[in-house]
């Protein structure tokens, strides 16, 4: 169990590197920092090497079939995992993860998704990655940070931890912010502005923050913030805008339905 400050269990990331000193690394630092500090959620770097058997120390080895590059031994990397995240199928075990480009690519429902698992076993790649062996042995869950290849699974580990974290309660002092943020309402976000109201750039162009949003108007802010997420993620995520468009087209056909039996209802005096 792991414990807070104040002794409830707390949200646990545990990481199997090659590399423990990368970590905490950045999230050392800010609000990740200082919530680690505080008990808000604790963090188990582990040193696969140490898990190596021979004298030399080796988690890595050629591939069979021939081919570039060394892979992680399964031998290894399973005492490693046994050790850190428990058995196979015991009880709290959690989630075990494997970072890797093959896997599911990482948005915010994963996130959130991890957010709500106590526990959280991160494996690190390295080489050409680990023995297919090891993956299925312990059901481990693909997971990468897009498509592209990272030289090891370190920085994808730092990433979702990050993003995990900074969902967990009590780390985020603004709560409203999270819910008018990027993909929580399958929309990019609005455009942020702060003062000096008129800023004049590099090659004396005045640029004025818009109008509106310094109207007061809550209502007309709120508006335009929506119609502009909807424009900038229409222009840049055609994956994000096709379902939200037709979730919003058969909103509006749902309104308009009742709308129509309402008047049926309700007719207008002759
Ligand atoms: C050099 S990469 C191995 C790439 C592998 N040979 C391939 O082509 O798919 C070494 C390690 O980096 C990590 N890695 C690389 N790219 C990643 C990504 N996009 N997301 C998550 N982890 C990644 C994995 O843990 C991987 O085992």
């Amino acid at each position: 169990m792991n414990h807070g400050a104040d002794g409830p269990l707390v949200w646990t990331a545990k990481v199997l590197t090659l590399f423990p000193e990368m970590f905490p690394g950045p999230l050392g630092q800010s609000l990740a920092g200082k919530a680690l500090e505080n008990g808000v959620w604790a963090l188990e770097s582990v040193d696969i090497r140490s898990f190596a058997r021979d004298k030399h120390r080796s988690v890595d080895d050629t591939p069979f079939g021939g081919g570039a590059g060394m892979v992680m031994r399964p031998d290894v990397l399973d005492a490693a995992l046994t050790a850190t995240a428990g058995p196979v199928g015991a009880p709290g075990r959690g989630k075990a993860i494997y970072l890797s480009p093959r896997g599911r690519v990482l948005d915010q429902a994963l996130v959130k998704e991890l957010a709500a698992t106590p526990v959280v076993t991160l494996l690190c790649g390295r080489y050409e990655g680990v023995d297919e062996r090891v993956l299925d042995a312990h059901g481990l869950e693909e997971v990468s940070l897009g498509d592209f290849v990272l030289s090891g699974g370190e920085p994808a580990a730092l990433c979702l931890i990050d993003a995990v974290v900074r969902l967990l309660p009590g780390v985020m002092g603004n709560t409203e912010t999270a819910g008018e943020e990027s993909f929580e309402r399958g929309l990019l976000e609005y455009p942020h502005y702060t003062r000096p109201a008129v800023w004049t750039d590099g090659q004396g162009v005045e640029r004025a923050v818009p109008e509106v949003l310094l109207s007061g108007h809550h209502e007309k802010v709120r508006a335009w913030r929506l119609a502009e997420a909807e424009r900038i993620t229409e222009a840049r995520r055609p994956d994000l805008w096709s379902p939200y468009e037709a979730e919003r087209r058969a909103r509006n056909a749902e309104m308009n339905k009742g709308r129509r039996q309402v008047r049926r209802r309700d007719p207008k005096p002759e």
